[in-house]
């Protein structure tokens, strides 16, 4: 999908001040106890807001904060959010009641920023219905969409509203798109496709579609313990999808007549149990794996090996972890491969994009977040973009 560039950016907007824009951002964050736990998102979306208010727009964020299901629930207004994100863009931020949006909006000054109301408390907000369609227009004069984590969604405020106001991409929306179509729209070759995580079940779509992308798919994860299946490989009592080996089988067939090389691991790291650091731990050649086994990590010698692949690679796009990270020492493939990419990236020889919430945490494990070429916000929308499907809200954008 290439979609750098097709759409409208703030750089098309003019003698914006005084006018109202409706800028949909993604401030679903995580939050424990009243405090945003992880505020990669606020972060992300920081420049937009900021760049529009420089420029004198009254600046109206739309956005929803989990899934309400179109009830109003205090537990989900995004009054909760606002402090956290007047923190981070270090300027004041109104809250809007949607009750009294157009009276407080009215009253606001040029520059002035505000966060409304959840969309998702409105009923018609996912159905994309026409009415929430225009309840939100009324609000504003321009609609500027920067939230790409939610642009798989066809809703009122990701959708709808783009093709009833003059609409432009944000700065994330932009840098998302730009990565994106580098790691897998116009890539340099040779491209290669890391995808773990627990089930093949979840990234079917993405591992069909990106056999077709890549030149190197490196499947991980309890995912690899199906293909390994499929490849006549005792698994032992790993995790495992056995009724998809079928599946698996024709993935690796559709990998082989595009000349695309699926890796899977030739050594891995096993116990009898899944805990931290447990006696039975060591690690084998994965046809040695014993029946009361089950495969946790890439071994070392594979996990090399697939740092070889890359330094030949020019270009990377990674979803999923190696092993189960979060459990020690089963993120030792994961780190030790995260900090190859980093190099390689540092280096210049390779293009690296990474997306997903496990993945990123991943890379923030490692402390090599930062050295990665883009890191995508996204999750849902990631996986859907990886599947090479259209996406909703960036199709609007391109209209
Ligand atoms: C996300 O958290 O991935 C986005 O904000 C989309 O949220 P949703 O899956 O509830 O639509």
């Amino acid at each position: 999908m290439t979609v750098a560039r097709s759409f409208k950016t703030l750089d098309d907007m003019s003698d914006i001040a005084g006018k109202r824009v409706l800028v949909r951002e993604d401030v679903n964050v995580p939050m424990a106890d009243g405090v945003v736990t992880d505020d990669t998102r606020l972060r992300a979306a920081v420049q937009t807001v900021a760049e529009l208010s420089d420029r004198g727009a009254k600046v109206i964020v739309l956005a929803h904060f989990g899934r309400p299901k179109g009830e109003r629930n205090p537990e989900m207004s995004l009054a909760l959010v606002t402090k956290p994100f007047e923190a981070v863009i270090g300027r004041p931020v109104r809250f809007i009641d949607d009750e009294y949006a157009a009276e407080t909006i009215a009253k606001m000054t040029d520059g002035e920023i505000g966060i409304l109301e959840n969309t998702r408390f409105d009923p018609g907000e996912e159905k994309n219905a026409p009415e929430t369609v225009e309840r939100f227009a009324a609000l504003g004069d321009l609609y500027v969409n920067d939230a790409f984590s939610a642009a798989h969604r066809a809703h009122a405020s990701t959708e709808g509203l783009a093709h009833r106001l003059p609409a432009f991409a944000g700065r994330q929306m932009e840098a998302e798109l730009d990565a994106l179509d580098k790691a897998l729209g116009n890539p340099e070759h040779p491209v290669a496709a890391v995808v773990g995580g627990a089930k093949v079940s979840t990234k079917l779509d993405v591992l069909k579609h990106l056999v077709a992308k890549v030149d190197h798919l490196i499947i991980g994860g309890g995912m690899a313990n199906t293909f390994l299946a499929a490849r006549g490989v005792n698994v032992g009592k790993s995790l495992c999808e056995h009724d998809l080996t079928g599946t698996a089988e024709e993935i690796l067939d559709a990998a082989d007549k595009a000349n695309c090389i699926v890796h899977l691991p030739y050594d891995v790291v096993v116990a009898k149990e899944f805990a931290a650091n447990p006696p039975s731990l060591r690690t084998c050649n994965v046809h040695e794996v014993a029946e009361d086994e089950m495969i946790l990590d890439v071994g070392p010698a594979a996990t090399e090996a697939l740092g070889d692949v890359l330094k030949n690679c020019r270009t990377l796009v990674w979803n999923g972890p190696l092993g189960a990270f979060e459990t020690p020492p089963f993120d030792t493939a994961t780190m030790s491969l995260a900090h190859t990419v980093a190099a390689l990236t540092k280096e210049g020889s390779l293009v690296s994009v990474a997306g997903g919430g496990d993945t990123v945490a991943a890379l923030n494990q490692a402390g090599v977040a930062d050295d990665m070429t883009f890191i995508s916000t996204a999750g849902g929308a990631f996986l859907e973009w990886m599947e090479g499907k259209e996406l909703p809200g960036v199709a609007a954008l391109q209209h």
